[in-house]
């Protein structure tokens, strides 16, 4: 039986693999997308999820909005720069229209996700962390129902924001990140920086999407910017398969190895904001969050191109 998943997601072209990534993938049912502010702005996220879903032939997925904004402090950084500012690699066009939004909100397309589900659904985060704090927040009685979150986000060695320190995902609203990642009931992995930047698609892995058929040929040309800023950025020709890597081990658990760690984000507004840091008070938090740090990316690379590429 297909296990209950929602991914919470800011598309963002890496975010694009993940959804595809997911729908092609028996081991698991996605029940619902829905869409933070965060690469771009949530009109443009938004839509982008509808599209990749229409490309992906899945009207039925119900995609609903959520958090416009950060919980606190407005958002410093977009990434038009690796995403593009429509947010599909400036490939939007090459893209069906979007399909239908759910008319519900993210938090209440969540909760009937949750309530209707016959297990304890996976939720995956791939964006800010917005929406999965408020449904935290506004339906504690749901907790029970959640039976893991995988999250894309955060590092301990350093960040990819423009000043540096912190992570996309965590910087975009450190508090609802700190709150999800400090929470006693859900069962939090961590998939960070420190992995994801090791699981790289070099241009053999694009040529192949390419090849693949007409579908796969459009996403593979949705990265021709993210691989161009990544060339620039970090003088390698490929791209780093952030998303894709958490959404596979959450389609597939144990693909990573973890470790558990005391983790919270620091939320002062000093240059150090935003980023995951050992919890400040180890002994007032809850469980441990299982960050991972170790795992076969090359396998996992391959393994999400060969499941990409059964869409045709
Ligand atoms: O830091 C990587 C994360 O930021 C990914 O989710 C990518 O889509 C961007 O949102
Ligand atoms: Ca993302």
């Amino acid at each position: 039986m297909p296990h209950p998943l929602i991914i919470d997601t800011d598309p963002g072209v890496d975010d694009a693999l993940a959804l595809v990534l997911a729908l092609r993938s028996p081991e698991v049912d996605l029940r619902a997308v829905t869409v933070p502010f965060g690469n771009v702005g949530l009109d443009r996220t938004f839509a982008n999820a509808r599209r990749v879903l229409a490309l992906a032939g899945r009207p039925d997925v119900p995609v609903a909005a959520g958090a416009a904004r950060p919980l606190v402090y407005p958002q410093e950084e977009w990434a038009p720069e690796w995403h593009g500012a429509d947010g599909l690699g400036q490939r939007s066009a090459e893209f069906p229209d979007p399909i239908d939004p759910d008319p519900r909100s993210a938090v209440e397309l969540m909760a009937d996700v949750l309530r209707g589900a016959d297990e304890p659904a996976t939720i995956a985060t791939i964006g800010p962390l917005t929406n999965v704090a408020l449904l935290l927040a506004v339906h504690p009685e749901l907790t029970a129902r959640i039976g893991r979150i995988v999250t894309m986000g955060g590092s301990l060695g350093g960040g990819n924001t423009r000043q540096g320190r912190a992570e996309f995902n965590v910087y975009a609203d450190p508090e609802a990140a700190h709150r999800v990642l400090t929470q006693p009931d859900v069962p939090v992995t961590l998939v960070p920086l420190d992995i994801t930047m090791r699981c790289l698609a070099g241009g053999g892995w694009v040529e192949e999407l390419t090849a693949s058929g007409p579908r796969g040929a459009t996403l593979a040309r949705m990265l021709a910017l993210y691989r161009a800023a990544f060339r620039e950025r970090h003088g390698t020709d490929s791209v780093a398969l952030h998303d894709p890597l958490a959404v596979l081990e959450a389609i597939l658990p144990g693909t990573l190895r973890t470790t558990p760690l005391p983790l919270g984000v620091r939320c002062d507004l000093g240059p150090d904001r935003g980023t995951t840091v050992a919890h400040p008070d180890p002994g007032g938090h809850g469980p441990d969050v299982h960050v991972a740090l170790d795992g076969d990316t090359g396998s996992a690379a391959a393994e999400m191109l060969r499941r990409l590429c059964t869409l045709g």
